[in-house]
């Protein structure tokens, strides 16, 4: 059986009506060209819920004018396939921007301090947009549950506020992030990469290793970590968007780095933006499990 395409809010809304009377409804928001991290998501929400929507849709006002909305990779046939192996029950892929934004739309949802620092300060407005989109699904869908990746991690957090801020009542669950074997973090952006490229884009996941090792070693200095992250990156040729440490919660910076305390790196290779983060207490050298979409930390 093939997964169902939809292709307007009102079906959509209709859709998620009918599937609620079965049971919960778990929703899966994404931007399509699939991959394991996506499906992970997909099929943890199979595992919680008999109804599993997922949505397909580049969200134009989550980009800013300099980034790559235009060429932002699509392949629907492919996320249709992989959608159904995951464990998908139907996919919202809205017909064009302007069935998400008729015209005369004029209503947004403004994020507040957790959105300020990180992706914020480099990426303006983009929260904005993410948030008022996820609104307009949760409300489409009223999902009892909502799945999002760790790989974004400010994201989950500006999320989670958003839905308690705003009192919708979904439960929103992060989940791991799902990497390749060489420990880069699953992006649909790595399409982008030259094979010179990808070879050099482990450096974030051995930035994140080397800061490990550093805090196991005894280092507890966020700048000291810091400088470490952006040398590892640097040293590889990696031009450093932000190499920060952060608490997991507020996204402060700590005086003193603890276990819990996340390293969050954005960084250029070649034209393409990469992100990764994780907690800084997580074992060095732990190694990544196998699962059936990638790898992931293993705990
Ligand atoms: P997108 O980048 O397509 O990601 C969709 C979901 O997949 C997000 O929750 C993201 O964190 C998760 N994800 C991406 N890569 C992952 C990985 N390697 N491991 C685990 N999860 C991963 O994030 C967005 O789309 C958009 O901002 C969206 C929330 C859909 C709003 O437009």
């Amino acid at each position: 059986m093939s997964v169902g395409v939809i292709a307007t809010a009102h079906d959509f809304r209709r859709a998620c009506q009918e599937a609620r009377t079965d049971g919960e409804l778990a929703l899966v928001p994404t931007m399509g060209y699939l991959h394991g991290g996506h499906q992970s998501l997909i099929q943890a929400a199979a595992l919680r819920a008999p109804t599993v929507a997922v949505t397909i849709f580049v969200n134009p006002t989550q980009f800013g004018p300099a980034e790559d909305l235009s060429r932002y990779p699509r392949n629907i046939e492919g996320d249709l396939r992989k959608c159904e192996q995951a464990g998908a029950t139907f996919v919202f892929a809205p017909k064009g921007p302007e069935e998400m934004y008729p015209p005369g739309f004029q209503t947004w949802v403004e994020p507040g301090p957790l959105a300020v620092p990180l992706e914020g300060e480099k990426r303006p407005g983009h929260f904005r947009g993410v948030v008022t989109i996820v609104t307009k699904f949760f409300a489409l869908s009223r999902a009892d549950c909502a799945f999002f990746g760790e790989k974004d991690y400010q994201q989950l957090l500006v999320i989670r506020r958003m839905n308690a801020d705003l009192n919708l009542g979904v439960e929103v669950i992060g989940r791991p992030i799902m990497r390749e074997s060489d420990g880069l973090a699953m992006s649909s952006r790595n399409a982008y990469l030259s094979p010179d490229e990808r070879a050099r884009a482990t450096a974030l996941w051995r930035a994140l290793k080397a800061v490990r090792n550093a805090f196991k070693a005894g280092e507890v200095q966020p700048a000291r970590l810091e400088e470490l992250a952006r040398q590892t990156l640097l040293a590889d040729g990696l031009r450093v968007d932000y190499a920060e440490v952060r608490d997991p919660v507020e996204l402060q910076r700590p005086e003193k780095v603890d276990a819990a305390s996340r390293l969050l790196i954005a960084a250029f290779a070649g034209k393409t933006r990469l992100i990764d983060n994780g907690a800084i207490g997580a074992a060095a050298a732990g190694g990544l499990a196998a699962t059936p979409f990638g790898f992931c930390e293993q705990g």
